[in-house]
C-alpha cells in the first residue's frame, strides 16, 4: 500500500497541509502562518483566526500538491485535525476535508493534534533512519508484517514517554506501541498554564514580541541563566485546579486527581514571579519603551530583528530572561525524566512549539545521554504547529480502515488517551 495522504491543520494560527507516505517519508509540508495578523494584539484572536484559515487553506493545499509534483488523483486518504483547539478553526479545515473527500471519494481520517505533535517526533525518527542516498525507504518495524514487507531488525517498537509542550499544552504522555498502532496514557500535566503560554506572557510583560518563545530563546543566549534563581514549587499530593473552575472541558475530563503530583507542571506562578522581578527592579518603564522602540512606535522597524531587541535590553532585563527560561526548562526536565525513570521507559519524545527552544535541546540531549536514554525531537520546522505530523498520525489508521464519520464535527477539548 503505497499510502500518500493528504494532512490538513487548522487548530489554531497555521493553516497547513502536508503529503506524507506510508507515516515517515514527507514529500511535502507547506504552512501559511498567521502570526503578523494576531501579534498586534499580542496573542491569537479566533474570529480573526478562523477568517485568516479560510483565506489560506486552498492555497495552502495548492501548494503542497504543487512541492510534492502531485494530482488530487494521487492521494489514497485525507486527514484532518479534529481537536483540540479553536472551534472556528477546526471547522475551516474539517469542512473543508470532508468536501474534498466527498468529491475525490476519498477516505477521511479525523486526527487529535496532540497526537499529531507526538507523531511529529516519530517522523523524524523514521526519517532519521532512512538511507540518505535516495535508496528505498525502509518500513517501520511495526507496520512491516501488515503491509507484507520483509523488515531487518523484527525488534517491536518500544514504548515511549512523550512531552508535549507548547501553547496550549504540557502534558505527559506513555505511548505505546500496539500492533498497527499507538496507545495513550496521561501521565502528568499542568494545572494551569501551558510553558508556552508562559513564554508568551513573560516576552509580553517585557515588551517583546508574538509569539514570545523564539524572542526569549535568541536574547537568552546573552543574559546569565543563574542571575535570578526562580523556583518551582513541589505540587502537594492532592491536586487541585486552584479552586477555580476547570477552564476547559478537557482540564475537567481529565482524571486528575489520579496523577502523580511528581509530574504534573504549574507555570503560573514563575509569571507572577517575573512580574514581582520587574516591579521591585522599576524594570516597567524599559519594557515600555522596548515595546514602543521594536512595535509599536513610528520609528519601529517593520520586522525587528533580534539586534534590533538587544539593543533595548539592559543586561539585568537579559539576565531575567535567561533564568526564567532555565527555570522551566529545569522544570520540564525533572518532572519528565523522573517520570521516565518511574514507567521504566528508555525513550523520551519532546515535541510541540516549546521543543524548538535550543536550551531545552540541548539540556533534554545532555540528560538524556547521561542517563543512556534514548530522546527523540522533531525537525524544528515540525516542533510548531504542521499538517505533516496530522498526516503521519494518520498512517496507522488508514491502515486499520478507521475513517471518520461522516457527520465528523470539531471537538474543541477533544482529550488524548486515558
Ligand atoms: O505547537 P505550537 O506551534 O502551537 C500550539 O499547539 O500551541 O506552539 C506554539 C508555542 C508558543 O507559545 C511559542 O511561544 C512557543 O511554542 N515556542 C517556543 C519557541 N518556539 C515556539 N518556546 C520556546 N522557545 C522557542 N524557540
Ligand atoms: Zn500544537
Amino acid at each position: 500500500m503505497p499510502g500518500l495522504i493528504l494532512g490538513i491543520e487548522s487548530s489554531c494560527d497555521e493553516t497547513a497541509a502536508a503529503i506524507v507516505e506510508g507515516g515517515e517519508r514527507t514529500l511535502a509540508s507547506a504552512v501559511a502562518s498567521q502570526i503578523p495578523t494576531h501579534a498586534r494584539y499580542g496573542g491569537v484572536v479566533p474570529e480573526l483566526a478562523s477568517r485568516e484559515h479560510l483565506r489560506a487553506v486552498v492555497p495552502v493545499v495548492r501548494a503542497a500538491l504543487a512541492e510534492a509534483h502531485l494530482n488530487f488523483a494521487d492521494l489514497d486518504a485525507i486527514a484532518v485535525t479534529s481537536g483540540p483547539g479553536l472551534a472556528g478553526a477546526l471547522l475551516v479545515g474539517i469542512t473543508y476535508a470532508k468536501a474534498l473527500a466527498f468529491a475525490q471519494n476519498f477516505p477521511l481520517i479525523a486526527v487529535n493534534h496532540l497526537e499529531g505533535h507526538i507523531h511529529a517526533a516519530l517522523l523524524n525518527e523514521r526519517e532519521s533512519a532512512q538511507p540518505q542516498d535516495g535508496g528505498a525507504p525502509s518500513f517501520p518495524r511495526f507496520f512491516a508484517e501488515r503491509v507484507g514487507e520483509q523488515e531487518p531488525q523484527p525488534t517491536p517498537d518500544e514504548p515511549a514517554l512523550a512531552l508535549v509542550v507548547s501553547g496550549g499544552h504540557t502534558h505527559l504522555y506513555l505511548a505505546r506501541p500496539v500492533h498497527d498502532s499507538w496507545t495513550y496514557n496521561l501521565i502528568g500535566r499542568t494545572v494551569d498554564d501551558a510553558a508556552g503560554e508562559a513564554f508568551d506572557k513573560v516576552a509580553k510583560l517585557l515588551g517583546l514580541g508574538y509569539p514570545g518563545g523564539p524572542w526569549i530563546d535568541a536574547l537568552s543566549l546573552h543574559g546569565n541563566p543563574h542571575a535570578v534563581p526562580f523556583a518551582f514549587s513541589q505540587i502537594k499530593t492532592k491536586v487541585h485546579l486552584g479552586g477555580k473552575p476547570a477552564r476547559t472541558k478537557a482540564a475537567k475530563s481529565a482524571p486528575i486527581a489520579n496523577l502523580d503530583p511528581h509530574f504534573m507542571f504549574s507555570f503560573s506562578g514563575i509569571k507572577t514571579a517575573v512580574l514581582r522581578y520587574v516591579e521591585l527592579h522599576h524594570l516597567r518603564p524599559e519594557a515600555e519603551s522596548r515595546r514602543e522602540a521594536l512595535f509599536t512606535g513610528p520609528e519601529a522597524p517593520i520586522k525587528p530583528t533580534l539586534q534590533d531587541a538587544l539593543a533595548q535590553c539592559e543586561p539585568q532585563t537579559l539576565d531575567l530572561i535567561a533564568s526564567f527560561q532555565h527555570a522551566v526548562v529545569g522544570d520540564l526536565m525533572k518532572k519528565t525524566f523522573a517520570a521516565a525513570e518511574s514507567l521504566g521507559v528508555r525513550r523520551i519524545l519532546v515535541t510541540g512549539g516549546v521543543a524548538a527552544n535550543r536550551e531545552l535541546r540541548s539540556r533534554f540531549a545532555a540528560e538524556g545521554s547521561a542517563r543512556g536514554l534514548r530522546i527523540s525531537f522533531p525537525t524544528l520546522a515540525l516542533s510548531t504547529d504542521n499538517a505533516a505530523m496530522i498526516a503521519a498520525a494518520a498512517w496507522p489508521r488508514l491502515l486499520a480502515k478507521d475513517f471518520a464519520p461522516a457527520d465528523l464535527s470539531a471537538d474543541p477539548s477533544l482529550a488524548l488517551g486515558r
